[in-house]
């Protein structure tokens, strides 16, 4: 690939970009995004691509690698992309969301720069502006193990990225049109893998082939915009090894119910007739079954897929015992020599609870969704630059909600940015509380988060005996299912602005997010970077002076 080079910067050369790291490798890319037009559902569409793409690249990087993207913003409208589960340690710079960077403006472009930091696993990026995930623009980031570090199974013979979503034959801005006419998107008109759906004629071409015999590795995510998907293959199991960035107890599955912006990775042997088979993806939890299948192919095998498609679960809660049956492996190496066990969560008092209910509710007659009766605006200065350049008051107000929801937290919400301040290294426990009919999921930006349980009904502190204290899974991501409960908890160790955002797209849209900002108290580089000289501007901060750098250089 042209746009892609790998080189071994110097420290000599660390004077132009500031956050690439001496001595690890740095990959780089340049991206442009463009409006395009395909007919992934029969039908011709504007699409999002990227380098004439649809999905986006895969981005295949290293533990510790510097990753450099320059993006070229050939769109109409603002653009941002963000790297979902890319912790960006020291580095909410480069997150990619409204609270913490200016988009890109039209005709512009921007570099991102970023390290994939003491991390392994499969991620995606997507867009967080507008309704711009509703085009494209998303595609697969994975971080492979240093060479050094001990992987919980051989090394398959291939790893490939299955991104698997529903999909609208309305574009994104006829989307972002209907929401913000204050109506809800309605049912999706089908479900792509890799932006495609199978005709099932004979004469699909596979989208993966596989040797007889040998096992491969499968990265599931979920790139959709309303739901939750069951994922199978015909006739074969799936053995579960890595989970959003954790290494998994190998349990064996027939399906695996991947909700919306979750990854998964599994193992799957040829070990069948060598022929061809179906790999599907149906919607759960919804009336009409909406299905989505692609060619899986043995290579030199001979004969059609059965058009009989396996059948997928019913109702959630068999995906609530799928979720119990999620371990951490604790004697796995992590991204470091050490066990991910070796950090025993369980044993940590809990400084702060913070009980989180999210709500769809009228505000002027308009459709919006909150959190704690607050549903958030992007304020046209990115938080994160209005607190460097010493002008939050004038932007934002920190912890208009409060840790437990107002009693009138399902009917009643104010416009405004959401943030709640969190002091540095403070151990929480957040709790999502559903009282919807529908089901939600979350996404923390910063942080690996520890899915410590769901259960239905409400939470009391008293739930607490249920938590898995010992080895929920480390992940990004937590569903929780109508009228349910889901419990997380991280150590806030990341000084930054980061993004608690629900993945159902157009619920961030209208609202359902909040930042958290984490001050960096030491004031020292070892904590948070300065902000790069890199960033872009706008709001109130584009014409003030620059502070000088405020955090001392560790
Ligand atoms: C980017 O895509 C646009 C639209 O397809 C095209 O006009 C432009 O030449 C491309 N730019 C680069 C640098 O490839
Ligand atoms: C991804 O990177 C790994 C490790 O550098 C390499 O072995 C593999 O061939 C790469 N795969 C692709 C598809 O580029
Ligand atoms: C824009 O792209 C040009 C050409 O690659 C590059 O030199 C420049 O640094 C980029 N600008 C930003 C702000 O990233
Ligand atoms: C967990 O990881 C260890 C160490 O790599 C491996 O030996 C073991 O098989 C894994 N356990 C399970 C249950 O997957
Ligand atoms: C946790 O809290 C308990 C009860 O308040 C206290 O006895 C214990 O010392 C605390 N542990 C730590 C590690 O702070
Ligand atoms: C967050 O709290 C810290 C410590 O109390 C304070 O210094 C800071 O100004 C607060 N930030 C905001 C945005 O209110």
């Amino acid at each position: 690939m042209s746009a892609m080079m790998l080189l071994l910067l110097l420290c000599l050369s660390l004077g132009t970009i500031s956050v690439v790291h001496c001595g690890d490798p740095t990959i780089f890319f340049d991206w442009n995004v463009s409006y395009g037009t395909l007919s992934p559902l029969g039908t011709p569409q504007q699409v999002i691509l990227i380098n004439g793409q649809f999905p986006g690249p895969n981005i295949n990087s290293t533990t510790n690698n510097n990753v450099v993207v320059n993006v070229f913003n050939n769109l109409d409208d603002p653009f941002l992309l963000t790297w979902s589960g890319i912790q960006q340690r020291k580095n909410s710079w480069q997150d990619g969301t409204l609270g913490t960077m200016c988009p890109i403006p039209p005709g512009k472009n921007f570099t991102y720069q970023f390290q994939v930091k003491d991390q392994i696993g499969s991620f995606i990026y997507y867009p967080s502006t507008a309704m711009h995930r509703a085009g494209g623009a998303f595609g697969g980031l994975r971080i492979n193990s240093r060479n050094l570090i001990p992987v919980p199974y051989d090394t398959p013979e291939d790893d490939y990225t299955v991104l698997i979503g529903d999909w609208y034959k309305k574009s994104h801005t006829d989307l972002k049109k209907q929401l913000d006419g204050g109506r809800s998107m309605a049912r999706p008109d089908g479900v792509l893998i890799n932006g495609k759906d199978a005709k099932g004629d004979g004469k699909d071409e596979p989208l993966f082939t596989m040797k007889a015999g040998k096992t491969y590795k499968f990265r599931i995510c979920n790139v959709g915009l309303k739901s939750s998907l069951n994922f199978r293959i015909q006739e074969h199991w799936m053995t579960l090894v890595e989970m959003e960035g954790s290494h998994t107890v190998q349990n064996t599955y027939q399906s695996l119910d991947v909700h919306l912006g979750q990854c998964m990775a599994v193992l799957v042997t040829a070990d069948k007739d060598p022929k061809d088979y179906y790999i599907v993806a149906s919607t759960r939890f919804t009336k009409t079954v909406l299905t989505g299948k692609g060619i899986l192919r043995y290579e030199g095998g001979k004969g059609p897929a059965d058009p009989e498609l396996p059948e997928a679960p019913e109702g959630w809660a068999w995906s609530l015992n799928q979720f119990r049956s999620f371990r951490w492996n604790l004697t796995a190496s992590a991204a470091r020599p050490n066990p991910q066990g070796s950090y025993h969560y369980g044993k940590i008092n809990i400084t702060r609870t913070l009980k989180l209910v999210n709500a769809a509710t009228q505000v002027d007659g308009k459709l919006r969704y909150s959190i704690n009766g607050v549903s958030h605006v992007d304020p046209e200065t990115p938080l994160k630059l209005a607190e460097y350049y010493g002008v939050a008051d004038k932007v934002f107000k920190a912890d208009t909600i409060k840790d437990d929801p107002p009693a009138d937290v399902d009917t009643k919400a104010i416009i405004q940015p959401n943030v709640v301040n969190q002091t540095h290294r403070d151990f929480v426990e957040i709790i999502f509380e559903n009282h919807e009919k529908s089901l939600q999921t979350w996404h923390v930006s910063g942080y690996a988060v520890f899915a410590v349980g769901i259960e239905p009904g409400l939470w009391t502190p008293e739930k607490r005996s249920t938590y898995n204290l010992l080895d929920a899974v480390s992940r990004h991501t937590i569903q929780v299912y109508p009228k349910s409960w889901a419990a997380i908890m991280t150590a806030f160790d990341n000084p930054g602005m980061w993004n608690i955002r629900s993945e159902h797209p157009e619920r961030r849209y209208l609202g359902q997010q909040l930042y958290v900002t984490v001050p960096n108290i030491a004031r020292s580089t070892r904590d948070e970077y300065n902000m790069p000289d890199s960033a872009l501007l706008c709001g109130i901060v584009k014409d003030m002076p620059k502070p000088p750098p405020p955090y001392s250089i560790a």
